[in-house]
């Protein structure tokens, strides 16, 4: 995979990758050879005659262009004595990151092997980020002689091999055998230690409250581990407190640490009876197919109704679910209605039929910050289903988005272009989307080849949206990446040079009798905001790829979006990239986003207040309460749903804090106040609101859905923020 992707590496190897040790041997280069025999893993092949590359670079860089295949890696290394370890038998490869995937043999015995290349029986998959180390048995080991570490690399696409740094050989770590995992549940954080080889030692917890620092308690357990005894303590945490779990292991003279920030709930759960919270719009072009989802939560079953529906639209009383056509322009005033065992609620609403779609930021689920190119049908039916089961769709979450890596190796002998094997039928998925009133999204780029190097629609670009508007889809997600080439080719590269790839796809779009959300994805190139709306697309991505750390999340939202309030309006939206909390991955291995609770209150505010698409990226049916009460506090979201469209603002950047705001079709304004700070910091609401000119007594605390005065002081945890709405 090339290395436009993200993959992250796990946090067990990011901590080891940053620990410096005492004794180690640096192995700087290496004999290199395109190609592929099982002979170059024996330890005394003779490579002499190979070329030396660096292991700091790609091969690509050192004269191998272009080379996407098997090629063998020969580092040597003199092991001295002095990394003898007695305790554990054995020895630490820590070779490094390879783009994209290894096979690895110290003096002739296979260590480690990470990722899958097209031979394996499962297919092919790379992981170039994630660091490599591997324990290799001390009695293979030639004290103070040669020892012949032989890599078998395949690279996918991109630039290949080893890439970041030298490979070291050191003695065993504690964290090579002993992983320390710190989760929580219900009032609990919870600790789990477990082992590959015998470890003594002392676990302790020193839970803080998140907001002071004050140690609020601490304990310690005396702990025995193997391979077959594992040792979980748990200890109950309140509120946003944090816990620090330290284990020590005296034998090796060293410790683990994990902190665990407790998911603190703040969104009230919803009344059993029933209420809306979906848009207050929505807009759809004359003869286009009606695709909407009444958003109401509560207990289900409930019976719908809408009144003033228009000639040509039908609703589906049991499911809440609008479907037909329109083929007047004009403006419906309706009522949407839904009721319960416990009551009723209704709401007004208007659909609008005319030349503008998407009047509120798109909401729904995109498969790549979870699944990446291990994405499937099923995979994406299972989210689907859960976006309805979870209630995720009574939020007015309605886009169903598949991202890279449906796309065969091949296009149909007509040119058409076909899904791979693990899309059996997109048209029965449409469909399916279809009739549970979700809305089915596609990607593909104006290039010959996709960011995941799949078939793009160059020279395609009228065929294949022809095949969209079959099989359904409602949303195209156009991801420049391979038309790199055609751009650097030419000598055109004037904004009009940007521009062209997209103003050719959007007008075969546009020709479908369908409306299609139309993204961009270049990443900003061009200053994307000033252009995108006039060549009538719904969003164009403003940055890179997100990842789930705050760096990321503090680039992207709070450095990249300052000053582009003016472009976005209902029909065109900026957008910062998709969400990254809940499970995370970018491939079959998923994690815990690494973003605190804080932070992903952050996050989430940040989307609201800045009107982007909400595109949630983990996988719904594996979605815990935390992110739920992200995702569905029907507050929060009415402001990102705002009908005036109006995005915040970077109103103040003064010690650490800012303060975001914008205006909302009721007269009122959403306030964020983010403390950016590594510390807790208390703030006078008051205060705050004066730097942007409100003076108002009490204010809307968003997120806890309660009025709250404004003269007392707040505290706003690091990275956290104080969401509020004023009159
Ligand atoms: C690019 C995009 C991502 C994702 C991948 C798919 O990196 O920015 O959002 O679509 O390509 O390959």
């Amino acid at each position: 995979m090339s290395k436009l992707h993200f993959t992250l590496t796990t946090a067990f190897f990011i901590l080891l990758a940053g620990m410096a040790h005492a004794q180690e041997v640096k192995v700087e280069q290496a004999k290199f050879s395109a190609g592929d025999n099982a002979a170059w893993l024996k330890p005394d092949f003779n490579d002499s005659p190979w070329q030396t590359l660096r292991l700091d670079k790609e091969w690509d860089l050192q004269g191998v262009k272009l080379y996407n295949n098997f090629a063998w890696y020969r580092l040597h290394v003199v092991i001295p004595s002095a990394l003898k370890d007695k305790r554990t038998g054995q020895i630490a490869l820590h070779i490094g990151p390879v783009d994209d995937c290894d096979e690895t043999y110290f003096n002739g015995h296979l260590v480690g092997k990470t990722g899958t290349t097209p031979e394996d029986p499962e297919g092919y998959q790379g992981y170039w980020q994630k660091e490599r180390r591997y324990l290799a048995d001390a009695s293979w080991v030639r004290w103070d002689k040669d020892n012949v570490i032989a890599v078998r690399v395949y690279n996918a696409d991109g630039e290949g091999g080893f890439y970041k740094r030298a490979a070291y050989i050191e003695k065993p770590m504690l964290a090579d055998y002993v992983s320390l995992a710190v989760s929580g549940e219900s009032g609990q954080a919870k600790a789990v230690l477990s082992s590959t080889h015998k470890s003594s030692g002392k676990l302790t917890a020193t839970v803080r409250d998140g907001e002071t620092g004050k140690v609020l308690q601490t304990r310690h357990w005396n702990v025995k581990l193997d391979k077959k005894k594992s040792f979980t303590a748990t200890i109950p945490v309140e509120g946003p407190s944090r816990v620090v779990f330290t284990y020590e292991d005296p034998g090796f003279g060293e410790t683990l640490e994990k902190n665990f920030c407790n998911p603190y709930i703040l969104t009230p759960a919803a009344p059993a009876k029933p209420r809306y919270n979906g848009p207050l719009v929505f807009g759809v072009r004359p003869g286009s197919p009606v695709i909407f989802r009444l958003a109401f939560s509560g207990e289900k079953p409930m019976k719908y109704s809408v009144e003033g529906l228009p000639e040509g639209v039908d609703l589906d009383e049991e499911n809440g679910v609008l479907s037909g056509k329109v083929l007047k322009e004009g403006d419906y005033p309706l009522v949407l209605k839904a009721s319960n065992t416990k009551g009723m609620a209704q709401q007004a609403f208007t659909l609008k039929v005319g030349p503008k779609i998407a009047l509120t930021p798109p909401m729904g689920w995109n498969s790549w910050n979870c699944w990446g190119t291990s994405v499937s049908q099923q995979k994406v039916m299972t989210s689907a289903a859960a976006l309805i089961n979870r209630g995720l769709a009574d939020y007015g979450y309605s886009y169903i988005n598949i991202d890279d890596a449906w796309e065969a190796p091949e296009r149909a002998a007509d040119g058409s272009i076909l899904t791979n094997e693990k899309f059996p039928d997109m048209k029965a998925l449409g469909d399916w989307l279809h009739s549970k009133g979700l809305r089915l999204g596609i990607y593909s780029s104006p290039g010959d080849r996709t960011c995941g190097g799949y078939i793009g629609s160059i020279d395609h670009e009228e065929q294949d949206a022809k095949t969209w508007n079959d099989w359904g889809v409602d949303y195209l997600k156009y991801d420049w990446c391979g038309y790199n080439k055609v751009f650097v080719a030419s000598e055109d590269h004037s904004t009009a040079a940007y521009l062209r790839p997209y103003v050719k796809m959007q007008q075969y779009l546009r020709e479908q009798p369908r409306d299609i959300f139309y993204s961009l994805c270049q990443y900003g190139m061009a200053r994307v905001w000033e252009w995108g709306a006039f060549i009538d697309a719904n969003s164009w991505r403003t940055t890179g790829d997100i990842n789930d750390t705050w760096e990321s999340l503090y680039s992207i939202g709070f450095e990249q979006q300052a000053g582009l309030h003016p472009y976005a309006g209902p029909g065109h939206w900026n957008d910062p990239d998709m969400l990254v909390v809940g499970k995370v991955g970018w491939s079959d291995e998923l994690w815990d986003s690494r973003l605190t609770p804080d932070e992903q209150y952050t996050h989430i505010s940040l989307w609201s207040l800045l009107a982007a698409n909400m595109l949630i990226g983990c996988p719904l049916d594996q979605m815990d309460d935390f992110t739920f009460n992200l995702l569905c506090n029907n507050e929060v979201n009415a402001v990102n749903q705002d009908i005036l469209g109006r995005q915040a603002h970077q109103d103040v950047v003064e010690d650490g804090i800012q303060i975001w705001s914008r205006d909302l079709y009721d007269g009122g304004k959403a306030v964020g106040i983010f403390n950016l700070n590594d510390a807790a910091m208390p703030t006078l609401l008051k205060g705050a609101l004066e730097k942007i000119g409100i003076e108002a007594k009490i204010a809307r605390d968003l997120w806890r859905q309660k009025d709250i005065p404004t003269d007392a002081i707040y505290s706003i945890p690091s990275h956290g923020v104080l969401y509020v709405k004023v009159k």
